[in-house]
């Protein structure tokens, strides 16, 4: 409801999925996020840094990615595999499963928001905690994994309206830079009540 308070206040900016969200099954998508677990954990905190967290993200930004691999979009040695045996029908289950998680981030200590990247936290948050339900969470992710994904974005070989345009702005540093803000927030993910 949180994230649905700071959606609104945010008035026009959250923009829509390609994707229809299927209403997801929790205790189906829990079966299913045992394929996930060596991964991304059960709970979507990520055991490989390679991997993100994904617990507590959105359901909608979970089922759109998952799509996308599904589809073609966006390409990934490890991730097409998984996902082109899985029906959309579980796809929606397991996004439900990871999505009803909640994410909870801390800066580190003695840091301030307001030294967030201004550029990022509207969508994002200082904290990487999204605002949208269209955007990931970055709180906690491992630097590379920020860096490697601006850089997809910057040569195209992972493409969205925002934010191929964002990362074609940004310098390695800039992305260095940015991706360290948000890899030393500590996040905690906590199960479904
Ligand atoms: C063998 C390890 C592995 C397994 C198993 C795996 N993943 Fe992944 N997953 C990854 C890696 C690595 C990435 C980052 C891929 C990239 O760079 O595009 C990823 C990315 C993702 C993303 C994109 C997250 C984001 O922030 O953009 C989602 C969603 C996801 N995985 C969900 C799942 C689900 C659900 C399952 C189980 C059905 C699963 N993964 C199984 C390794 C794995
Ligand atoms: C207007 C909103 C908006 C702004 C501003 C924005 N982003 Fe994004 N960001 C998004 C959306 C939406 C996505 C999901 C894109 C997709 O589906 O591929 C995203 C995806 C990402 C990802 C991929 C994460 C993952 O888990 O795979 C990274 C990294 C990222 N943004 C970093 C940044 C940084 C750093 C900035 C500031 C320089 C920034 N973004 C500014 C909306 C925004």
């Amino acid at each position: 409801m949180i994230r649905l308070a700071r959606v609104i206040a945010l008035g026009g900016l959250m923009l829509a999925g390609p994707y229809p969200v299927f209403a997801g099954d929790l205790a189906e998508g829990q079966k299913i996020a045992r394929m996930c677990r060596t991964c991304h954990g059960i709970d979507g905190y990520a055991q490989i840094p390679i991997a993100p967290h994904i617990g507590g993200e959105p359901q909608e930004y979970l089922e759109a990615q998952l799509m996308a691999y599904k589809t073609g979009t966006r390409v990934h040695e490890m991730m097409s595999v998984v996902t082109a045996g899985l029906s959309d029908q579980q796809i929606s289950n397991v996004a439900a499963w990871y999505a009803a998680h909640t994410a909870t981030a801390s800066l580190p200590e003695g840091v301030s928001a307001e030294d967030a990247p201004a550029t990022c936290a509207g969508c994002h948050g200082a904290d990487g905690i999204s605002l949208l339900l269209d955007a990931p969470n970055l709180a906690g992710e491992v630097n590379i994994y920020i860096d490697t994904q601006l850089k997809a974005y910057r040569i195209g070989k992972r493409s969205h309206v925002i934010m191929s345009e964002i990362a074609s702005e940004l310098t390695d540093e800039d992305i260095r830079e940015l991706a360290n803000w948000y890899a030393n927030v500590s996040l905690e993910i906590s199960p479904p009540e």
